[in-house]
């Protein structure tokens, strides 16, 4: 495991966004010495039944950003989100910044690729985004330090971000009562999730931990953030001493009895173009749903 540079002496300044439509939270983060922020995991509105795209999430977030005289200069994906889609295109033409994801996006590319049945003009390779972080890869936000540490199980491609003392984990952990995310995605793995948790779970036990999603399991109000601390001593999947084994068997049974995501189809599509919406052949946006390819 490479020697990740935490630095908990940095705190930055973290603005969640809430999407009750996907329960995807997005947050803005700004380096405490300067104007500088990222956007972590953005979301665009779709109303599928009727194959509308708008963006009252991201135009929140854009004049929040603008409003306080900020500088975007990355839009992190976490993953491939497979809930809800990213707008991470609109803020970046908006606002700038370089769109990063995980390097084995394109084992994810390859995979739905074939799912899509996208011709040759659909690139495998990455190349729809900025940045393609490796294992403990680092960049700067401002004069922050922030990091990416590799943590497949949900997807092949998720990582998890570190930025002074807080760490955005994607679906690689829920709230401690949440647990955490499905692993029968193609690619995804149980036993991976378990390691990779574990990895995420050996940063200080005081690091701020901000999730993805919440589902305000057994009518909680919706949070977001805990620490390692929490969810090493709390969580219901992994916490309190909860074994390897006992979590793959607990997973893949649980995931059996899941339906697909409302919105897999068009986020698979959209988001494993870094946001773009695909085109047909006359280069009007379009989505497809394969009949049972999923
Ligand atoms: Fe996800």
């Amino acid at each position: 495991m490479p020697n990740y540079p935490v630095d908990m002496s940095v705190t930055p300044d973290v603005k969640a966004f809430f999407d009750p439509d996907t329960n995807t939270i997005s947050y803005v983060v700004k380096d405490p010495g300067s104007n500088a922020c990222a956007v972590v995991d953005s979301v665009m509105d779709i109303d599928y039944a009727a194959g509308r795209i708008t963006y009252g999430h991201a135009d929140e977030m854009i004049a929040w950003i603008t409003a306080n005289g900020l500088k975007l200069e990355w839009i992190i994906e976490t993953h491939v989100h497979a809930d809800h889609l990213s707008a991470a295109p609109y803020i970046q033409e908006k606002l700038g910044g370089k769109i990063g994801i995980g390097d084995q996006i394109m084992v994810v590319q390859d995979t739905f690729g074939k799912v899509f049945n996208e011709g040759t003009e659909f690139q495998r390779d990455g190349s729809q985004f900025d940045a393609l972080f490796k294992d403990g890869d680092s960049y700067q936000i401002g004069g922050m330090t922030a990091f990416a540490i590799y943590t497949p199980g949900h997807t092949p491609a998720c990582m998890v971000h570190v930025m002074g003392n807080a760490a955005f984990v994607g679906d690689t952990l829920f709230m401690p009562d949440g647990g955490s995310a499905r692993a029968d995605f193609p690619g995804g793995d149980a036993g991976v999730l378990y390691d990779s948790i574990q990895k995420v779970l050996t940063l200080p036990d005081d690091i701020r931990l901000f999730m993805c999603h919440d589902y305000g399991p057994n009518g909680r109000d919706i949070q977001w953030e805990a620490t390692v601390g929490d969810e090493k001593a709390h969580n219901i999947h992994v916490g309190g001493g909860k074994t390897r084994d006992d979590f793959i068997k607990f997973r893949t049974e649980r995931d059996k009895q899941l339906g697909m995501p409302r919105l897999i189809i068009p986020s698979l599509q959209v988001n494993m173009r870094a946001g773009e919406v695909p085109t047909d052949k006359d280069g009007r946006p379009m989505l497809k749903v394969p009949v049972n390819g999923l």
